[in-house]
């Protein structure tokens, strides 16, 4: 069967993690998590005082900074950086109000692109993002665009950080959700739209295995050319 580039691409907190880790599990594809690659760059500059406009300090730290990911014993995968699993510290409010900001750095964005491809070579990878579909595999055989409402996105981000016994206020959700949006969408580098040949899902009424599936149905359809949607 063809191994083909999956892109799921959308606003922050629409199950596009989520799906993306199930779909890879069926498939018996690698999973990759931009976002984490992202936030884990802003745990970096946060906990060194990299200042946001040095280019020199920007361009060092990037230089430091490894990433790499590993499955754990339940299946999932964890994102280190320089060998220390740094998972649930990336997941903090403290990184998601950053991040938005240090994402739209140009140097920044070059250096994740770069690793984001190398990744993609052998194919069989399934990525989710921002810019997955638009920049980083513009090639990429299924582009899938997730959507949902803001408060149930508010209040699935809300169980998520509840999982890892962090207490946050619907009101503080939606607020960075918001502003989320409005920087990732409106930055000049690489903002986040929807590429042309994406396919949008709307997952407010449907649920994660519904979403699961959707793709990987689509998926086969690209992976076995015989079959028609
Ligand atoms: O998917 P996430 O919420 O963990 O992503 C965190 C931030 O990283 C998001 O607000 C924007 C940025 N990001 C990006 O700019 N490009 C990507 N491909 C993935 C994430």
């Amino acid at each position: 069967m063809k191994k083909i580039i999956i892109a799921i691409d959308g606003y922050s907190a629409c199950g596009k993690s989520t799906t993306a880790r199930e779909v890879a599990k069926e498939l018996n594809y690698r999973y990759i998590d931009s976002g984490a690659m992202y936030r884990t760059v802003t745990l970096y500059f946060l906990d060194h005082h990299v200042s946001l406009t040095n280019p020199k300090e920007i361009e060092k730290a990037l230089s430091e900074i490894h990433i790499t990911f590993v499955i754990n014993s339940k299946g999932a995968s964890e994102t280190f950086l320089n060998g220390i699993n740094i998972e649930s510290a990336i997941r903090k409010m403290r990184i998601s109000e950053h991040v938005s900001l240090v994402s739209a750095m140009r140097e920044v964005r070059l250096a994740m692109v770069k690793q984001q491809r190398k990744l993609g070579k052998e194919r069989g990878i399934v990525m989710d993002g921002r810019d997955i579909g638009t920049v980083v595999f513009p090639e990429a055989d299924l582009k899938i665009f997730l959507t949902a409402d803001m408060l149930v996105r508010a209040f699935r981000r809300q169980k998520e950080l509840l999982e890892r016994n962090d207490l946050v206020d619907i009101d503080e959700i939606v607020d960075n959700l918001t502003k989320r949006d409005q920087i990732d969408s409106s930055r000049k580098e690489s903002p986040l739209v929807k590429a042309d040949a994406a396919i949008s899902i709307d997952t407010t009424h449907i649920t994660i295995d519904e979403q699961v599936d959707e793709v990987i149905r689509l998926s086969l359809t690209k992976m076995i050319p015989a079959l028609k949607r």
